[in-house]
């Protein structure tokens, strides 16, 4: 079956009533159902179902879509699960080789699992000095059970050996890192570890951690790169603690394998680890997924200090609410949690500094604040802080610190405005508390931005748009943050590729490497970067071209807004939800005003 038509068979045999009814209780409304809303705090019941129209709409949060955006929303899933989740639940038979193309990856994916099988057995199923470690360090059965976990032995086959009888390629274990090659022989990469299966949110093991039983080199090995585990990607433990993190709306971000595992051991749930490389913009993006609340807790040390400020940049870049906690007994929250036990570590959770209090106490201790220079360097340094904050943070850290360092708050808010600082600020706060209809980004968010553009990536051939915006970056790669801004407009399969690439090739101050992104392509996306790269004319006319196609991606966004508010007035009621309907209306009027100011057409 063609995916199109998978999700056109999905949506006609799932009926949303009975899909959301399973699990909210929804009670007939007129030719509606209603029910208490599953996605905010609610008494009465604001959130309806139409049969008719198979959509949902909250009128309260403002959630609305149809049965998959429900069941994506409702379970935390991205398109592609979701679809599965209703097949397999209403017994529907889809092709999933028409979803997830590559063979290829499935292929690495099983063995990859069943590697994980082996190991886990190896652990679990008769004595060995894996089991005994990992009980020494006081994991019990049940979590070594939930995270998976295996044992890797001494011989330099076992491995091999198993995968081999299971009918597994070579070149695909040697792909996965699973084995070397050695004159001619293979042997096993991982031997006396205790393995950690590193799984990914669709609960495919995407590589191993592998930690030396005792003392060695390296302590932990992990997976190679491979077509199906780019670390930059990934977080440890997201697959069991996604949940935990979105309901607390909370991660707790450690360094190790061994912290999330004592963490969730303990009770405390909402965990992941970065897998002990530094943390990425995409890392960050996963995690927003499922919150928007940080707290990282690294090592107490040296490094773990470094790593926490880096990453600290990483997340509030992401637009993310971050705290910093460093365990005070102990060298990491796995030894903490060990010694002094749940209810210790969240009183750490409790006392967690924010951003900015982290940064400005990291700058107090570098300098000595006892010397005048030493004041005049951290007022500098703190004012550089102080820049990334909105006005209204800034000022209650002005108000602090110059309590705390007994200089001025006008001091401060001339270093950090200049001469006329208090004007600079109110006109920054005025505009950024002045609503912008152009932003889209409320249309954005209510239709469930995860799910549209998959939904449509594949009906939809590329546009001008997108081969307009793709080459304008090619070309000046000045235009890179400006383009990712709506870089949810690529919703052509091969386009949304090829803007993949863009990124992973993309450096900071360098011009793109063409090339290189053609190399990260497939065959298929490479014919139609070829002939964006030829027949996609923008040179000396790029800042015309890309404001133009902001104005189009402007105005689609808000006819797409203005045609989900006239679906939402339809269902509402007038008694119960007169409030809604008078702001919707007001809302439905300054954007229909705002379509007629740019021409109303595209
Ligand atoms: P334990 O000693 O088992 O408690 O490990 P730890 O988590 O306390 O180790 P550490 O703080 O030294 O390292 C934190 C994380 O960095 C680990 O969980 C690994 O993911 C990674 N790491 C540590 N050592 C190595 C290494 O030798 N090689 C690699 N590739 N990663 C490492
Ligand atoms: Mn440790």
């Amino acid at each position: 079956m063609q995916r199109n038509n998978a999700v056109e068979e999905i949506k006609s045999r799932c009926n949303i009533v009975d899909v959301i009814g399973r699990v909210v209780p929804l009670k007939k409304a007129g030719s509606n159902y209603k029910g208490i809303c599953p996605f905010h705090n609610e008494k009465t019941s604001s959130f309806i179902v139409s049969e008719q129209k198979q959509i949902f709409t909250c009128f309260g949060c403002g959630a609305t879509g149809d049965v998959i955006a429900f069941v994506q929303k409702y379970y935390n899933l991205d398109f592609l699960d979701a679809i599965e989740r209703l097949a397999n639940e209403y017994g529907i038979t889809i092709d999933k080789s028409s979803f997830r193309k590559n063979e290829k990856n499935d292929k690495l994916y099983e063995i990859n699992r069943d590697a994980a099988n082996f190991f886990y057995k190896a652990l679990t199923t008769k004595a060995n000095a894996g089991y005994a470690y990992m009980k020494n360090r006081g994991i019990e059965p049940a979590t070594l059970k939930k995270f998976g976990i295996g044992y890797a032995d001494e011989k330099w086959d076992s491995l091999y050996t198993y995968l081999k009888s299971k009918g597994h390629d070579d070149s695909m274990l040697l792909d996965l890192g699973l084995i070397s090659n050695s004159k001619g022989k293979y042997y096993d990469k991982f031997r006396n570890r205790v393995m950690f299966p590193i799984i990914n949110t669709r609960g495919k093991v995407i590589g191993f951690g592998g930690r030396i039983i005792g003392d060695g080199e390296p302590k932990y090995l992990n997976s190679q790169e491979s077509p199906i585990f780019l670390k930059k990607n990934n977080l440890y433990g997201l697959n069991l603690t996604k949940h935990d993190i979105s309901k607390e709306n909370c991660a707790i971000l450690v360094e190790g394998y061994m912290d999330v595992i004592s963490l969730y051991q303990s009770g405390v749930q909402n965990v992941s680890a970065s897998l002990g490389t530094a943390l990425t913009d995409n890392q960050a993006a996963l995690l927003k997924r499922y919150t928007d609340g940080v707290i990282l807790s690294y090592d107490a040390d040296d490094a773990g200090r470094k790593a926490a400020l880096r990453g600290l940049d990483i997340l509030y870049g992401a637009g993310m609410n971050v705290k910093v906690l460093h365990v005070t007994d102990g060298k990491d929250p796995d030894e903490f949690v060990k010694k002094k036990g749940k209810e210790a570590f969240i009183e750490l959770i409790k006392k967690a500094l924010p951003y900015a209090d982290y940064k400005i106490e990291h700058i107090k201790r570098e300098v000595d604040i006892a010397t005048t220079e030493g004041r005049v360097e951290f007022i500098k340094r703190a004012i550089t802080v102080l820049k990334a904050l909105s006005p209204s943070e800034a000022d209650i850290y002005i108000k602090k610190i110059a309590a705390d360092m007994k200089i001025s708050e006008g001091a401060i808010r001339m270093e950090l405005y200049g001469n006329d600082g208090g004007a600079v600020m109110n006109a920054q706060a005025l505009g950024s508390g002045r609503r912008n209809p152009g932003a889209g980004s409320d249309a954005a968010n209510m239709s469930g931005q995860a799910s549209v553009p998959k939904a449509i990536k594949n009906a939809k051939p590329i546009s001008a748009i997108e081969k307009h915006l793709i080459k304008i970056t090619l070309t000046d790669a000045s235009y890179y943050h400006k383009v990712a801004a709506y870089s949810y407009i690529f919703r052509n399969e091969k386009a949304s590729a090829i803007w993949k690439a863009i990124k992973s090739v993309y450096r900071e101050g360098e011009e793109i490497d063409a090339e290189a992104v053609r190399e990260a392509l497939e065959i298929g996306e490479q014919d139609v970067f070829d002939d964006i790269m030829k027949n996609t004319l923008v040179a000396g006319y790029e800042e015309q071209i890309y404001l133009d196609s902001v104005r189009r991606i402007e105005i689609s966004e808000m006819k797409k807004r203005e045609s989900e508010i006239k679906v939402m007035l339809s269902l509402a009621d007038e008694e119960e939800n007169g409030e809604n309907i008078k702001e919707l209306t007001e809302e439905l009027m300054e954007i229909q005003k705002w379509i007629n100011e740019q021409g109303g057409s595209q």
